[in-house]
């Protein structure tokens, strides 16, 4: 059945990578119709606004939205694009898989790891008070609904995708009764998964562990601090922005997104990678239950990565975006 999705263009390469994954979507058969807008700087000079009334709509209708990057206009008062749509929609659930690839070299062998980070509390409300001159206060919110949503995500993302295990990552030792929740509550999801390992840890320990022995990590979930710091960690596993995916998902809507930024340096030179969007789509294609699409494009992407003779400039090769595409179309 033919699906439609919501396209933000953004700025600087973000029409470039947007146009090369939909050719990769569409030569591999995606079941998709697009209704693509421009958002960000250059409509907002042009037009006023951001993201424009239609594109709210569109997405709105479809629920699903590839968006590439926004350039974030500075000294106008604007706040993150990013933090107003996750707000907007409750993206509670930042999904960012972390697997290595041949053709990025890192001392970090055979990495594969998807953190699902709480998107919505925690430390990150944002609720601090002044109680005196020397004394500051925050609040650290953990909630039965918004544990449970993200848990069980982890465990149904492994359940879909064949993963072994999930690991449960808190601070419980210490913050016994907010970790202690969310860990309490990951034990209780888990009865529903039986065939699927759970194992906790410390969030200190993990660290540690992910340094040492990333392999050993699979899908793990933890609240909203942890996972912001993890998941850069794990970035820096398998060598960096270029090649991360993300998805945020929330109850009705869903939002997939390269975890770079719009690359003004070299917007419009023809040379941007565009495989962090493209994994993305390949996570949006999944969760639109495309597997086969989606698997398609991965082993395309990977067998020429590791081939590396049309790898863009920013991995170490020479090839055009266009010349990166078109091999990874001939490969499909
Ligand atoms: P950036 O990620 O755009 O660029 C950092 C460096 O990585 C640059 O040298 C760039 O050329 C390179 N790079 C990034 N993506 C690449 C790709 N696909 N292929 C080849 N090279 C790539 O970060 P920067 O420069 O800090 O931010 C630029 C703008 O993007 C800012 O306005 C920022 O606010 C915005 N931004 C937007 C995001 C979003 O919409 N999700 C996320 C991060 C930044
Ligand atoms: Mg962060």
């Amino acid at each position: 059945m033919r699906q439609t999705i919501t396209v933000f263009k953004g700025d600087g390469i973000g029409p470039e990578i947007t146009d090369a994954v939909i050719r990769v979507m569409d030569a591999a058969g995606a079941e998709l119709d697009y209704e693509i807008y421009n958002v960000g700087e250059a409509e907002y000079e042009a037009h006023g606004e951001l993201i424009p009334k239609a594109a709210f709509e569109s997405m709105e209708r479809n629920k699903v939205l590839l968006k590439s990057p926004i350039t974030t206009p500075v000294g106008k008062g604007f706040r993150s694009l990013n933090v107003f749509l996750r707000k907007k929609y409750d993206l509670y659930a930042n999904i960012r898989p972390a697997r290595s690839n041949h053709a990025v070299k890192t001392p970090f062998q055979d990495v594969d790891i998807v953190i699902f980070r709480e998107n919505t509390e925690d430390l990150y409300v944002g609720v601090e008070e002044k109680i005196d001159e020397n004394t500051v206060h925050a609040t650290k919110l953990i909630t039965r609904r918004a544990s449970e949503r993200i848990i069980r995500d982890a465990f149904e993302y492994a359940r879909a995708h064949g993963r072994k295990k999930v690991t449960c990552v808190h601070k419980a030792n210490i913050l016994k009764i907010s970790d202690g929740l969310f860990r309490d509550i990951f034990y209780e999801i888990r009865e529903a998964y039986p065939e699927i390992a759970a194992d906790d840890k410390i969030v200190d320990n993990v660290c540690m562990q992910m340094v040492m022995n990333p392999q050993q990590f699979d899908v793990m979930v933890m609240p909203n601090l942890y996972g912001d710091m993890l998941s850069d960690l794990a970035s820096g596993l398998i060598g960096g922005l270029g090649l991360l995916p993300s998805s945020n998902l929330g109850e009705e809507f869903a939002m997939f997104e390269a975890v770079h930024g719009s690359a003004p340096d070299i917007a419009g030179k023809g040379i941007a990678n565009p495989t962090a969007l493209l994994w993305s789509a390949c996570m949006m294609l999944e969760h639109l239950g495309q597997m086969e699409c989606a698997a398609k494009i991965r082993r395309s992407v990977d067998t020429v990565l590791e081939e590396g003779a049309f790898n863009t400039p920013d991995i170490g090769g020479n090839a055009t975006t266009a010349e990166y595409v078109e091999e990874i179309i001939k490969r499909l």
